[in-house]
């Protein structure tokens, strides 16, 4: 059996029809910068993210780089991120002249340790912003962090670059997990069944949360792709100017700005795919529950440490802990099975941030699950008995 860890090409296949015919829209118009789908595509996503201002950029990393400049963050700023995400995050106040906090995560849920932030916002008076990122597609504990921003004065761009579609519970509205441990199964049936849906999403609640469309994602383009969301009137003002080199009206230029811009024709297929996120994240949360399934009915939960479920998780990435995780991986690989690291190295650690004077030790959550973290196949067609397949090899290979 051959599961490729992605098949990006079988999606498209499915759409096939939908997607020449929106790429044919824009070729037969030729406004293939900020043509009308990205306008359109814009409100698709405020509509479906139930958030007031949708700004299409040129990518998450840069939908990063623009609230930052936007929220007016500078040169000598602090700013939290975690170390445990991809390298945009931090990158992005570092492009800015800002300086990267970096803080270690919760070892079973992957985000910001709240506590330790909340540690280092009590000693250290000059940190600005935080960026939370909602890693592999759970969310963070927004309700927490918001309540630490308005103590702190601190200004949240919230990395949903993974995260697009999750739902956001604060704490008296999270649902019980009835029935089985990990909540999945209540969580996937209240999904699909029950109308009461949250109206937070993730990225919707901080000053700005930031989207990213490349290929890989839970709603991905045909190329890079970003979008910045916020319900600050003001704030989408200065970003809509922002990515245009700072210019209102043309040729006049408010501030040096940026060549931002989501390209129309990614605006025009990822608006017909939008039309399936829904779909998509319900089948990718049926996967996952078929994962915890097999790795509890093959007695494996005591050997590989499966991911915990926050209600609102999406599954960008179904993401495994083991013992010879490079030894697990190369086994995989000639089964057929297609697997990756995300991440293996913090960023702490990086040789870019040597001058930081971070060492190895520092943040010992992440710098230990660089070593463990397996990222599994998830795409939502996954069937149960290639499931069963990855599972049952992981097992042989622990058997060994
Ligand atoms: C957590 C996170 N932040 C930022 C980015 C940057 O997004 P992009 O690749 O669209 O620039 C990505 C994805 O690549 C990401 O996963």
């Amino acid at each position: 059996m051959k599961i490729p860890l992605l098949n990006l090409v079988g999606q498209y296949q499915k759409l096939k029809e939908e997607i020449d015919a929106a790429v044919a829209g824009v070729l037969n118009h030729g406004r293939y910068i900020m043509g009308p789908e990205v306008r359109a595509f814009e409100a698709s996503v405020e509509q479906s993210q139930n958030v007031k201002h949708a700004i299409g950029v040129a990518s998450g990393s840069d939908a990063l780089l623009l609230s930052l400049a936007a929220l007016g963050i500078g040169p000598g700023d602090k700013v939290i991120v975690p170390t445990f995400t991809f390298f945009a995050t931090a990158s992005a106040v570092s492009r800015l002249g800002s300086i990267p906090v970096f803080v270690d995560i919760d070892p079973l849920n992957y985000n910001l340790d709240l506590n330790q932030v909340e540690a280092i916002l009590k000693k250290d008076t000059g940190i600005k912003a935080i960026i939370p990122v909602h890693l592999f597609g759970q969310p963070c504990d927004m309700e927490r962090i918001m309540a630490l921003a308005q103590a702190y004065n601190l200004q949240v761009i919230e990395d949903a670059c993974q995260a697009i579609n999750a739902d956001i519970f604060f704490n008296n509205e999270k649902p019980s997990p009835v029935g089985d441990e990990a909540g999945l199964t209540s969580k996937v049936s209240r999904l699909t069944s029950n109308p009461l849906r949250p109206t937070r999403k993730a990225g919707c609640i901080g000053d700005t949360g930031c989207f990213s469309f490349f290929p890989s994602k839970n709603l991905g383009g045909f190329g890079d792709g970003g979008m910045i969301v916020t319900n600050n009137d003001r704030l989408a003002e200065k970003l809509r100017v922002l990515r245009v080199h700072g210019s209102k009206p043309k040729y006049f230029h408010q501030v040096v700005g940026y060549n931002s811009r989501l390209d129309t024709l990614q605006a025009a297929i990822l608006k017909v795919k939008l039309k399936y996120l829904d779909e998509w994240t319900n089948q990718r949360m049926a996967v996952a529950r078929q994962y915890h399934q097999e790795f509890q009915n093959q007695g494996l939960t005591d050997k590989v440490v499966i991911p915990e479920v926050t209600p609102g998780h999406v599954f960008h990435q179904y993401v495994i802990q083991v013992a010879e995780r490079d030894q697990l991986a190369a086994y995989l690989t000639d089964q057929g099975i297609g697997t990756t690291v995300y991440y293996p190295k913090p960023l702490h650690l990086q040789a870019c941030y040597a001058k930081l004077d971070y060492k190895a030790g520092d943040l010992p959550v992440a710098e230990d699950l660089c070593h463990k973290v397996l990222a599994l196949p998830i795409d939502p067609d996954l069937t149960p008995e290639q499931i069963n397949y990855i599972v049952t090899n992981i097992k042989q290979f622990i058997a060994l």
